[in-house]
């Protein structure tokens, strides 16, 4: 394919959608040719002429005239569905969508090579951050000893504006919501998910190891309360989610989700709102941060049109760490210390900590701060799930 032939078939027109619309108008070196627009809901109102719109998917997925999908809808499986489709019938594909990526990572690397298209997925994390391309590009040979980010602008933009304006966590979440940042569902943002589906997709280009979201502890934010964010600042910290992937020894590597203490002298300290950044620590490129825009309509949309761009000449992911010697095996057995802050007596119990080093409790919040294994954490995950708990990673100990 060439820049002059390339035919896309569009699937979804919600916030991403159009905002790859109107980078793809406003971009003076680079014109792309958007055959048709599959859209679920005909009866919404639209800012283009229903000529450009098509409900049946297949009025796309064959017409030998469009050489490009991209893929921007909500539902994972419908998702796959299209994306798998269109590989079978030898099309290229552009995907954001980070949860149908972590859930069929293996699968789609193997269709993409079985039936010799390109598939590209910047936009399915970190959004404006060219993540996945540096992870292939610039550390492929590099000894990559950690990756950490903050990988959600839901969970982000609620935080700052809890912590720089007092706003309530309600109240937040639905300012995200309105600027287009959430989920549709936006459990996945606040309890998470979101964030380590992001999470294992740069697994896999940072170390070549496909993890299985199900394998991964994750704990959000929903459940935080002002104390968390009193105790934060009067230790001089900010509370950010943050997905960490890092080595334990030489053959292994670990991987969660938590919400980390931030001292004022750290990189993460100013991505607030719906920013994002990502830090690599490696052998010989030391530490590397990266910083951008994590969610909205443009953000993302940028990166789409960068995807697009590039598979225009051909780019392709090579997966190059997976086809090296070594690939690390994924483990959870890995020392953290955190902050618990719980209401329930009996649930404080249920951490078993091997040493405790803060202790605290008054009739309406006590907390916790002691050092325990990862995999402690991973065994109780069901048991702690909705309960009034948060946790927090010092990050004081074991994990820089
Ligand atoms: N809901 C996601 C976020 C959108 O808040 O980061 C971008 O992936």
């Amino acid at each position: 394919m060439t820049r002059d032939n390339l035919k896309i078939g569009l699937f979804g027109y919600g916030c991403v959608g159009q905002g790859l619309h109107d980078v793809l108008n406003s971009s003076k070196g680079f014109k792309a040719d958007i055959v048709k627009i599959c859209v679920k809901n005909p009866g919404k109102p639209r800012r283009l002429p229903m000529s450009s719109f098509t409900y049946d998917k297949y009025e796309i997925l064959d017409d030998p005239s469009i050489n490009l999908i991209v893929e921007l809808i909500n539902d994972a499986d419908d998702a796959f569905d299209i994306v798998a489709t269109a590989m079978k019938n030898g099309k290229n594909v552009v995907s954001a969508n980070k949860l149908m990526i972590a859930t069929h990572f293996r699968e789609l690397v193997d269709m993409q090579k079985r039936y010799n298209v390109s598939f590209l997925y910047e936009a399915s994390a970190g959004a404006s951050i060219p993540i996945i391309r540096n992870l292939e590009e610039y550390y492929d040979n590099e000894l990559l000893y950690s990756l950490r980010g903050i990988l959600n602008g839901t969970t982000n933009y609620i935080l700052t504006s809890m912590y720089n304006k007092g706003t309530n966590y309600e109240s937040a979440l639905a300012e995200a919501q309105q600027k287009g940042f959430a989920e549709i569902d936006p459990t996945l943002d606040v309890e998470g998910w979101d964030a380590k589906y992001k999470l294992c997709i740069l697994t896999g280009h940072a170390y070549g190891v496909f993890l299985d979201p199900a394998d991964v502890f994750h704990h959000g934010i929903k459940t935080i309360t002002k104390h968390d964010i009193q105790y934060a600042r009067e230790k001089g910290y900010k509370i950010k989610l943050v997905s960490y992937v890092g080595k334990t020894d030489e053959n292994h590597i670990t991987a969660f989700v938590l919400p980390r203490f931030i001292a004022a002298d750290k990189n993460f300290y100013n991505v607030d709102y719906e920013y994002n950044g990502v830090i690599a620590e490696a052998a010989f490129a030391d530490r590397q941060f990266f910083y951008g825009k994590g969610a909205g309509g443009h953000a993302t949309g940028s990166a789409v049109f960068s995807d697009i761009s590039a598979n225009s000449y051909g780019y392709r992911y090579e997966y190059k760490k997976m086809r090296q010697e070594l690939v690390p095996e994924y483990t959870l057995d890995h020392k953290i210390e955190v902050y618990v802050r719980y209401s329930d007596d009996k649930t404080a119990d249920l951490f078993n900590f091997e040493d405790v080093s803060e202790c605290f409790r008054s009739k309406e919040y006590k907390y916790i701060v002691g050092t325990l294994n990862l995999k402690k954490l991973f065994d109780i995950k069901e048991l702690i799930f909705d309960r009034d708990i948060f946790i927090v990673n010092t990050g004081r100990k074991f994990t820089d």
